[in-house]
């Protein structure tokens, strides 16, 4: 996405972007990940050579992405929604700073990014040979899709929603501290 489509949805709310990343890239994900699984599966029964190193980190993109997707889902988006929904009040929560669970959320996006990197390098950037098996090339097409989904999703939090929600969570912060000063 480009910087004039960001600008875009710098308009919209909160809840808006949220929503957006949940119904595109969560839903994308959950099904890309299951299908690329049973190709897998195909593969693995031909034992083909290329399996047993791609499974490898597939396997520990899939255990890191359903767990995050859920902390996102369930703990972190919750929470900015309640941030917006409220200005004047800061909603309670487990994690202190909105700045605690995000941080979180930045690092496995970065351990993320560094499995699509080693599944790029395993697969020449998910590019067949004459000769690659009609299988493999099929679960190299799914996976270059999935690549470039994650891509921008973790670009669109990392970059758009992430700092929007601390900056608004701050601009709360020093009201309740300026009423309370007052009173
Ligand atoms: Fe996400
Ligand atoms: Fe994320």
């Amino acid at each position: 996405m480009n910087s004039q489509s960001d600008k875009n949805l710098s308009h919209d709310s909160l809840n808006e972007l949220i929503t957006d990343i949940e119904q595109s890239h969560h839903v994308f994900t959950r099904t890309e990940l299951n299908r690329i699984a049973d190709l897998l599966d195909d593969i693995k029964l031909k034992s083909l050579p290329i399996a047993h190193k791609f499974e490898h980190y597939f396997m520990e993109l899939q255990a890191d992405l359903l767990p995050h997707l859920m902390k996102e889902e369930h703990i972190l988006f919750p929470y900015i929604r309640e941030l917006e929904k409220d200005p004047k009040h800061l909603p309670g929560s487990c994690f202190g700073s909105v700045s605690n669970p995000i941080r979180m959320m930045k690092t496995e996006h970065v351990n993320v990014m560094y499995l699509l990197e080693k599944l790029r390098e395993l697969t020449a950037n998910y590019t067949p040979t004459p000769d690659t098996d009609a299988d493999v090339s099929a679960l190299y097409s799914a996976m270059a899709r999935l690549d470039a989904d994650l891509e921008e999703h973790i670009r669109r939090e990392d970059s758009v929603l992430f700092p929007r929600a601390i900056q608004l969570e701050s601009e709360m912060t020093a009201q309740t501290e300026a009423i309370s000063a007052d009173a």
